[in-house]
């Protein structure tokens, strides 16, 4: 698996340290005058999952945790082919306030498509934190509240993000060699 990795975009420590940042600004702008509300974090799986649990364990709030499964990227393609719900776990969701997890804002598809669902379940709040943004113009205008890294528009994979699948575990988050991609003819 080593061996794919083209080249580090972001590593471990940089993550670490950013997700730090961003919990306390999530738990800071979650408190109200009457101290802290309740949150609902919903990851959407599977490429949110790492940053979820990460991500909470710096929250030192009252939490529920949603889930959401939504499949964009079928097999091993590098464009998604249009966002589909696969299924959802979310309990009663009416007035909570709702943190909205993505691993990456690329198209903005996903969210488009998400996030109205959530609203209609009568949430009293829905804020979005993708880790990562792409310097594309459909990402740029996909409204979200917080971001975690940008990035060049490069296929990435790692700390939660695959291709075909894998990959979800490296600890980094990076660029596969082209060769893995289209592997050359033998
Ligand atoms: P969007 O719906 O086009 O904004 O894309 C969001 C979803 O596509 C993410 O949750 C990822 O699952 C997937 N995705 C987008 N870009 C990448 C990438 O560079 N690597 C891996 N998955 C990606
Ligand atoms: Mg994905």
């Amino acid at each position: 698996m080593e061996d794919d990795i083209d080249r580090v975009l972001v590593g471990r420590d940089q993550i670490a340290t950013r997700i730090q940042e961003l919990a306390r600004q999530i738990t800071a702008d979650h408190t109200g005058a009457e101290g802290e509300t309740e949150i609902t974090l919903v990851p959407i799986l599977t490429g949110a999952m790492v940053l979820a649990a990460d991500l909470m364990r710096h929250m030192p709030v009252r939490m529920k945790i949603g889930l959401m499964t939504v499949s964009s990227y079928p097999g091993r393609s590098l464009r998604t082919q249009g966002s589909n719900v696969l299924g959802t776990q979310l309990g009663d969701i009416s007035g909570r306030h709702i943190l909205l997890l993505d691993d990456i804002l690329d198209s903005g598809g996903t969210l488009r498509r998400v996030v109205p669902m959530l609203q209609e379940m009568g949430p009293a709040s829905v804020r979005v934190c993708v880790l990562l943004r792409k310097d594309r113009p459909a990402a740029r205008e996909t409204p979200v509240d917080y971001v975690g890294f940008e990035i060049p528009d490069e296929f990435v994979v790692g700390y939660g993000l695959d291709f075909g699948d894998y990959y979800r575990n490296l600890p980094d988050i990076v660029t596969l060699k082209k060769a893995v991609y289209a592997p050359p003819p033998p």
